[in-house]
């Protein structure tokens, strides 16, 4: 028995969570990466599931898992295998929430061999990744919703509402980087969400818990699609 919600209110949905960092391989013992914890994304997979959703979590190395016994998780790594799990199930799904920290680049060519020290300096030639979001959100179909993230350091709400509407999301969440408590790592987090439709909320510093339950009432907010 679930004793914090009795409320299945999203029984019956279908909801897809990309969660934490990808890593991108440099050779067989180094790699890039970034500071995502996933502890945002496994908040909102916990929250879906207690909510009665089916969710499928694809999961970034050493992110964190959510507590939910019920939710599906596919391991990936890198950000093409993280794009190959999520377009593999993007069609079937409901809901997708697009929390994952991508690596933008990743190394040209991946050494076979462990890199040897040599010479004073190095350079790794990097490649655009794939944009998840972007190439999925050009597949949405009419009936699904998209949920995306953004962290911005500078003109943080024109950056979150240009990448709302190039990746065709319904809603953006925007970290707060500035304020105390919110971000990476932490356990708390503070946010604003930017709707299609031009409206927009705003929370206070809170739990990760208790943002993914504003989330998906933001969610809730959209306009019903049939
Ligand atoms: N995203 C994605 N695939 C990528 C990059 C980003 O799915 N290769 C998703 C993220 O999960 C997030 C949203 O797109 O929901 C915005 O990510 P962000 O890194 O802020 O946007 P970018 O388009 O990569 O822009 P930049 O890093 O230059 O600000
Ligand atoms: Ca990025």
């Amino acid at each position: 028995i679930d004793h914090f919600s009795a409320n299945k209110d999203f029984k019956g949905k279908k909801v897809l969570i990309t969660s934490g960092p990808t890593q991108e391989a440099i050779d067989p013992v180094r790699f890039i990466s970034n500071h995502s914890s996933g502890k945002m994304g496994a908040a909102i997979a916990d929250a879906f599931a207690s909510r009665g959703a089916e969710v499928h979590l694809i999961l970034g190395v050493g992110a964190k898992k959510p507590k939910h016994s019920s939710i599906k998780i596919y391991p990936v790594k890198s950000a093409s295998e993280m794009y190959q799990a999520a377009s593999n199930i993007h069609s079937q799904m409901d809901i997708c929430v697009f929390a994952a920290a991508v690596a933008d680049y990743a190394p040209k060519e991946i050494a076979a061999e462990k890199i040897k020290k040599e010479g004073e300096g190095m350079t790794i030639e990097l490649v655009k990744n794939v944009d998840i979001a972007y190439t999925l959100g050009k597949a949405k179909k009419f009936d699904q919703i998209h949920v995306g993230f953004a962290l911005e350091t500078e003109n943080e709400v024109f950056h979150a509402k240009q990448k709302l509407e190039k990746k065709n999301f319904d809603l953006i969440v925007l970290n707060s980087m500035k304020e105390k408590g919110a971000g990476f790592q932490l356990d708390t987090n503070k946010v604003s969400m930017f709707f299609e439709d031009g409206s927009s909320l705003q929370s206070e510093v809170l739990p990760k818990e208790e943002i993914a339950n504003l989330i998906l009432e933001g969610i809730k907010k959209l306009p019903v699609k049939i």
